[in-house]
């Protein structure tokens, strides 16, 4: 592969297994593609069971070591990582950018959202703090520690291949727990350079394991061996149903980040620059490929029009390119299958009487120009599947509870969003959302200190957050009893 690096020794193709890098047993690889048209970039390790269980395994030999350190030696370990990660923030990002396509500004800011993980879970290991429960009787003492989970299995994304690979390692190793990785097939290189510097950073071997593969093979090993205690996922509903079925023989914890369906209110009376410039950000971010992204625009009759007028023209704006060049906004969709199908999303809106207001076309490659859609109605496709690309369509209510009624009426409950500047709506509307994440007059709702995660089909626990600890530990009651008072 052909990338400018500071250091081209970020660059791995092999797999990550007690603290060694190795080629698959079989020698099979596989091939990671340039978003902007299909080309192979690199041929990266595709391990299998065998290699699965060996890092299953080496976790499950550290991780008694591991659990037994001191909240001080894992958020040192956590820190000079975090460390690392910022000093090598350009090569990370260009990494991101030729295997994930998101233009490099974004790339830069993925890099250093998922080192904030790190730097939270650093600061938050130190506050893994037990109880002490108000005994029933004079001679007893009740209290609850917080110890490790176990081994965690992690199954990452393409969308955020850095992020969401740090914001599961890092409340995993805070909390004393060894984790075995598994990257999106589409997008290896970003995790495996992150994990290229947890090992400089002081990782000991066995810590940290990462592979590549096919994901049934991995997932099927990480899902049935007992020695993995949890699993966390991040990806779709569909795929995050099969594996906790998986999961129920072992008896694993679970942790999903699963698919959303988010809608996105303006209100009449909504600041309507507010709305415009927050619905760009929470619909255009990664050329659409978020699980929060905006998915249905929802707006009150009376500045229906105004609405659509002034966010077309911001969205005219946009610029699409490879994410390499300056300027660029909007970079390509993760592949070309990709760009088809969001393709057929706007074929079917405008088969069933939406209007193009912008964009609607179908670029080269892997590019979907970005595209407002008026007129969208409920039997339309958009209404109800998660679009994952830079297509807003816009639908019309009348009242306040008619925007809550076509807000809840989806399988999923990720994020939300809405403007208004009534306080008592604002109760209102935010209480009354089905979602694990709701934005009031503002589109960009993701940070380190803030619990991220949804209800109903878009999955269970919270990453990030003080609350982020919890999904790796386990509360242990000890009763002590045969106190002389
Ligand atoms: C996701 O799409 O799964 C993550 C988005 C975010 O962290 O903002």
């Amino acid at each position: 592969m052909t990338l400018q690096l500071n250091d081209a020794s970020l660059l791995k193709y092999q797999a990550y297994i007690d603290g060694h890098w190795v080629s698959a047993d079989n020698g099979k690889t596989l091939t990671v593609t340039n978003p902007v048209d299909d080309s192979p970039l690199a041929e990266v390790a595709s391990c299998g069971t065998e290699e699965t269980r060996r890092m299953i395994e080496a976790a499950n030999r550290v991780q008694p070591g591991w659990a037994a350190t001191t909240a001080k030696q894992r958020a040192t370990l956590l820190r000079d990582w975090y460390n690392l990660i910022i000093e090598h923030q350009e090569d990370l990002a260009r990494i991101l950018t030729a295997e994930q396509g998101k233009p490099l500004s974004e790339a830069r800011g993925e890099i250093l959202y998922g080192a904030s993980y790190l730097e939270w879970f650093a600061e938050e290991a130190k506050r893994l703090y037990g109880d002490l429960i108000p005994a029933p009787a004079s001679d007893k003492r009740l209290m609850v520690l917080k110890q490790p989970v176990g081994v965690v299995a992690c199954i990452t994304p393409w969308n955020f291949p850095c992020a969401m690979l740090a914001r599961k390692i890092a409340p995993a190793i805070a909390a004393g727990c060894a984790v075995v990785c598994k990257p999106a097939s589409a997008t290896p290189l970003s995790a495996l350079a992150l994990v290229a510097l947890a090992e400089r950073a002081g990782a000991p071997a066995g810590l940290i394991n990462i592979a590549a593969g096919n994901s049934k093979t991995i997932g099927a090993e990480l899902t049935r061996n007992p020695l993995v205690r949890k699993l966390t996922f991040t990806g779709s509903t569909a795929v995050g149903k099969q594996l906790m079925a998986a999961c129920t023989d072992t008896v694993k914890r679970t942790s999903m980040e699963l698919g959303g369906n988010a809608p996105f209110i303006v209100f009449e009376d909504a600041d309507l620059d507010a709305a415009v410039a927050g619905a760009l950000a929470a619909k255009y971010r990664n050329a659409g490929q978020t699980c929060i992204c905006a998915n249905r625009l929802l707006v009150q009759a009376g500045i229906y029009d105004r609405f659509a007028e002034k966010f077309t023209r911001a969205v005219t704006q946009l610029n699409m390119g490879c994410g390499t060049k300056d300027g660029v906004d909007i970079g390509p969709l993760i592949s070309s299958q990709a760009a088809d199908d969001v393709y057929d999303l706007i074929e079917d809106a405008t088969h069933k009487g939406a209007k193009v207001l912008t964009g609607g076309s179908r670029g080269t490659g892997s590019f979907i120009q970005p595209t407002v859609l008026s007129n969208a109605t409920t039997d339309m496709r958009v209404f109800a599947e998660e679009i994952f690309g830079p297509v807003a369509p816009l639908f019309r209510f009348e009242t306040e509870a008619e925007a809550i009624q076509l807000a809840n009426d989806t399988e999923f409950g990720l994020a939300a969003y809405f403007y208004s500047r009534d306080l008592s709506r604002i109760w209102r509307v935010a209480e009354q959302l089905e979602y694990g994440i709701v934005g009031v007059n503002e589109g960009l709702v993701s940070n380190e200190m803030a619990p991220f995660g949804g209800i109903k089909y878009s999955g269970q626990g919270r990453e990030g957050s003080r609350y982020g600890l919890d999904d790796y530990l386990e509360l242990k009651y000890l009763c002590l009893g045969g106190i002389d008072a």
